[in-house]
Order: C-alpha cells, then sequence, then structure tokens
C-alpha cells in the first residue's frame, strides 16, 4: 500500500459513521482488524525503510487513535450489556435476542467445522465476560492434562439448542478453564452449573466473571477432576480436558454416578473418540469421524 493509499483508507474510516452506531459490532470488528493488521503494520514497515519518517508518524498516529475510538465503543457497550444482566438478569431467548442485536447467531455452519474455529461471537462473548487479562498459569499440568482452550462459543450456543435441558438438571464443566462454558450455558437455558478447574487463577477468574454478572448459580471449583464430586451431576460436558489414565479414572467416577441416575455426557475435540469406547454409554447420534462435533452420549 502506497502512502497516498493509506491515507484514502484512513480517511474512509474516519468518515464512515455507520462504524461509531453502537449496533454495528461486526463492522467495527472488521474496521479494527484492517487499521491493525494492514494500516499500522505497513506504517511500521514503511518506518524501517524511510528517512524521513514525520508524515508516517502523524498517519501511524491517527490510525491508532480511529482504532482506540472503535474499541472504546465496545468497551462502553459491554459495561452497559454487563450492567443489564447483573440488574435485570436476561437469560434464554432474551440473552440470544440481545447478542443477536449485534452479532449473527446463525448456527448452521459450525457442526461441519474441522477443528475449533473461532469468529466474531467469539470476539464478542471475550469482550462481555472479560473483565482482565488472561491469568498466568501458576500450577504446571500433569502429562495427560491439556492445556487451557476454549470451546468456539458457537458451539455452547449449538449445545444449549440440542441437548434437552431441564431445570433440575446440574451441568458440570469438566476442566472450566477461563469459565466461558459454564457462565454460557447458564445464561442459555437458566441450569444450574458447575465448573471444575485444575489451575486456581482460572478458577479464581471465572468466579469474578460469574459474580460481575451475578450469576449466583454458577459455581466453579478448584480440584483436580479426578477428585470432584459429582453426586449432583446430570450432564457433563468435556471440551478434552485430559487423556489417558486421567480420563479413565474421571470417567469410572461419573460411572458410578450413572448407577444411581441417568447421566449424559457431551463432548467436543478428540477426547469424543476415548469416551465413545465406553460400553456403558451409547451416542445419542450417529458417529460421525469429525471430533469438532459435539457428541452426546448416555448411560445405558
Ligand atoms: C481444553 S481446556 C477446556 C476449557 C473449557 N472447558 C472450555 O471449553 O472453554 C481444558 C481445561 O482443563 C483443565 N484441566 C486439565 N486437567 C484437569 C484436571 N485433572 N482437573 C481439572 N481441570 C483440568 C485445564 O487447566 C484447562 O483449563
Amino acid at each position: 500500500m502506497v502512502i497516498s493509499a493509506i491515507q484514502s483508507h484512513i480517511r474512509s474510516i474516519e468518515k464512515n459513521e455507520v462504524l461509531y452506531e453502537e449496533k454495528n459490532f461486526d463492522k467495527r470488528i472488521e474496521a479494527i482488524d484492517f487499521i491493525e493488521f494492514h494500516i499500522i503494520d505497513q506504517l511500521e514497515d514503511l518506518l524501517q525503510k524511510t528517512t524521513a519518517p514525520d508524515e508516517l508518524h502523524l498517519l501511524k498516529d491517527r490510525a491508532e487513535k480511529i482504532k482506540t475510538k472503535l474499541e472504546e465503543i465496545d468497551s462502553k457497550l459491554f459495561q452497559k450489556l454487563r450492567a443489564d444482566i447483573r440488574s435485570v438478569g436476561c437469560a434464554g431467548n432474551e440473552f440470544k435476542a440481545m447478542i443477536n442485536k449485534y452479532i449473527d447467531l446463525d448456527l448452521s455452519d459450525s457442526q461441519h467445522q474441522q477443528e475449533a474455529g473461532y469468529d466474531n461471537l467469539d470476539i464478542f462473548i471475550n469482550g462481555l465476560f472479560s473483565l482482565q487479562a488472561m491469568p498466568e498459569q501458576t500450577k504446571e499440568l500433569e502429562l495427560e492434562m491439556v492445556y487451557y482452550q476454549k470451546t468456539p462459543a458457537r458451539v455452547v450456543f449449538e449445545m444449549a439448542e440440542q441437548v434437552s435441558l431441564m431445570q433440575e438438571d446440574i451441568f458440570f464443566d469438566l476442566g472450566s478453564g477461563l469459565g466461558q462454558v459454564a457462565i454460557l450455558v447458564n445464561l442459555l437455558t437458566g441450569v444450574t452449573v458447575n465448573g471444575v478447574e485444575f489451575e486456581p487463577a482460572f478458577c479464581d477468574y471465572a468466579r469474578d466473571c460469574a459474580t460481575e454478572l451475578n450469576l449466583p448459580e454458577v459455581k466453579f471449583i478448584n480440584t483436580d477432576a479426578r477428585q470432584a464430586d459429582y453426586s449432583e451431576g446430570t450432564i457433563f460436558f468435556m471440551f478434552t480436558p485430559f487423556r489417558g489414565e486421567i480420563m479413565q479414572e474421571v470417567l469410572a467416577a461419573l460411572r458410578k454416578e450413572s448407577l444411581l441416575r441417568k447421566i449424559k455426557i457431551i463432548t467436543y475435540g478428540p477426547c469424543t473418540a476415548e469416551v465413545g469406547l465406553q460400553g456403558w454409554l451409547s451416542p445419542v447420534s450417529m458417529k460421525d469421524d469429525n471430533m469438532y462435533k459435539l457428541t452426546v452420549f448416555t448411560s445405558c
């Protein structure tokens, strides 16, 4: 991009009133992305090569100012939505309608993906739930424990739609990380949710987030999933939190629970294959080789 093209892009973003309307979150994401990865990157590149940097510095400042202005609109929007959830409460269809004002919630695509693919809904949910930067891990994971990675938000929305949850269900997210699945499931369905997480800093973060949104039915338990109390659980979600022996131990604990009441296990990612080998569980839908598709198992 030559300087005149950069100037023209900056001018058109500056003047584009649509971007400054609160509702146009999608368009702002595109604009922020373009400023960051095309305009600013390009200017930094040019700055390395020039002997007359003044004009480039001015353009870079201008681009950064627009980016900050757009980000502030999002940040105010999230503050407002958090306050609404906290004070008025906003669950189920109301919560979906609130999100649908800003993001297209068409769920038809995500079940065909071959990997955990993220999109604008994730950026929106990250903004809505994230109050602080992601905390540092304080405990070393054991070999079979899987490091933190989020379930794509769209997959959680799909789970809430596909799996019929009753008000008396108690949903567990095993390896709940920063708490996004647990919080979303509660907001989307109203059921009580427990997250079980090995890393204390992640657990604290998730608790702060649930408290900020005033969600007393979302709890986070800081323990190893092998030691957790599952005596109240009816639905257990796993986005491959662990493998091998740990997985076998946790599944044995869940099997014990299944002798007392019917339970469901919902998997996402590579753990689906491991869970699928359990003779006491049957998949609700046909077997599918795509591991990045939700699979629901019920106890026999
Ligand atoms: C792939 S992430 C999934 C995070 C979250 N469930 C989600 O889908 O957004 C796996 C999480 O499991 C946690 N974990 C790994 N082993 C664990 C164990 N034995 N007990 C509890 N949590 C564990 C990790 O710290 C990590 O946060």
